[in-house]
């Protein structure tokens, strides 16, 4: 009796392989290079694998509303903007204070793991004890009195209601902190300081003195995770060039430059697959099965 390698599958292995192929056909989107009006591109990523590994836990494009958004262990901040060639992006906290909406804020925290520090973005203490002149954070002083007139300013928004003040309050009562600093959590400290909330300005527009032209939002500045390590930066501007994303391979975490059909390790004009591990530990999870349907498919073929 000759032993039989022709692949005579048992019925219900044929249907495990069957149907993890069809699992494996339809497996997650690859990285991709936009989330809602924004251009993705390293170090951030769309989703587990895509982008720089340091980014990814703070960093989600949610599936339902195609937005961007910043996780922080005070909450989750909207970006709106990112500017590759400064290594800023620009965030905006749903309880921040603009001209036209005015309210109660939490504490701004970042993460100090994170790759991520404030930038160059002012901010406006709201409705704090007055005098805001005496103002400290360890003993210094806090309030730039050199900008109050952007106080003068966003005090003439009729919204300032909202946070208990009279209309045109006497703006002893706001703090221009600039450059601002982070607490020992890593918190822009609004609730230590007693103040009820802020504005953010990124940029005063073309007339400084109308506060409803100008840009609110948190600048934050990003550091290049892992491209020195990894020599990354050279072969992460090839892939990009070619039209692919860069990525990482868990759990090494080496890089991947993902293409439309195929991943490798240099770039979309060049096949060079991605190979290291790939039958078994960068697999995924439907790949794998699919691995083990063909050896107990072919034990069994043997055995039979
Ligand atoms: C390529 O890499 C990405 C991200 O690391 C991963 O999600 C995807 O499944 C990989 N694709 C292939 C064909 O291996």
């Amino acid at each position: 009796m000759k032993p039989s390698l022709s692949f005579t599958l048992h019925p219900i292995l044929f249907i495990i392989l069957f149907t993890s192929q069809l699992t494996l056909a339809s497996s997650d989107p690859a990285c991709r290079t936009t989330c809602g009006s924004l251009p993705v591109k390293y170090p951030f990523g769309t989703g587990y694998g895509c982008g720089s590994p340091l980014f990814h836990p703070y960093i989600t494009c949610t599936a339902d509303t195609d937005h961007f958004i910043l996780t922080t262990h005070t909450g989750s901040y909207p970006i709106t903007s990112i500017s590759y060639t400064t290594s800023t992006l620009i965030i905006t906290p749903p309880l921040m204070s603009t001209c036209t909406t005015m309210q109660f804020s939490p504490n701004l925290g970042l993460d100090w793991a994170s790759p991520f520090q404030l930038g160059p973005s002012t901010f406006i203490l709201l409705s704090c004890p007055p005098p805001t002149s005496s103002l400290t954070i360890k003993g210094s002083p806090v309030c730039d009195p050199s900008s109050s007139h952007l106080c003068a300013s966003i005090y003439t928004c009729p919204a300032v209601v909202t946070l208990g003040l009279p209309l045109f309050p006497p703006t002893n009562t706001c703090c221009v902190y600039s450059p601002a600093n982070l607490n020992t959590k890593g918190e822009l400290d609004l609730h230590g300081l007693d103040c009820a909330g802020y504005a953010s300005v990124v940029s005063l527009g073309e007339y400084q003195t109308d506060p409803n032209g100008w840009v609110y939002g948190v600048a934050l500045k990003y550091n290049h995770g892992g491209l020195d390590n990894y020599n990354t930066a050279t072969t992460c501007g090839g892939c990009e060039r070619s039209g692919g994303v860069c990525g990482y391979a868990p759990p090494g975490n080496s890089f991947v430059c993902v293409c439309k059909n195929f991943n490798t390790s240099s770039d979309c004009y060049s096949y060079t697959p991605y190979t290291q591990g790939v039958f078994w530990s960068s697999a995924s999870p439907p790949a794998r099965k699919v691995w083990l349907g063909l050896l107990a498919g072919l034990f069994f073929g043997i055995a039979a």
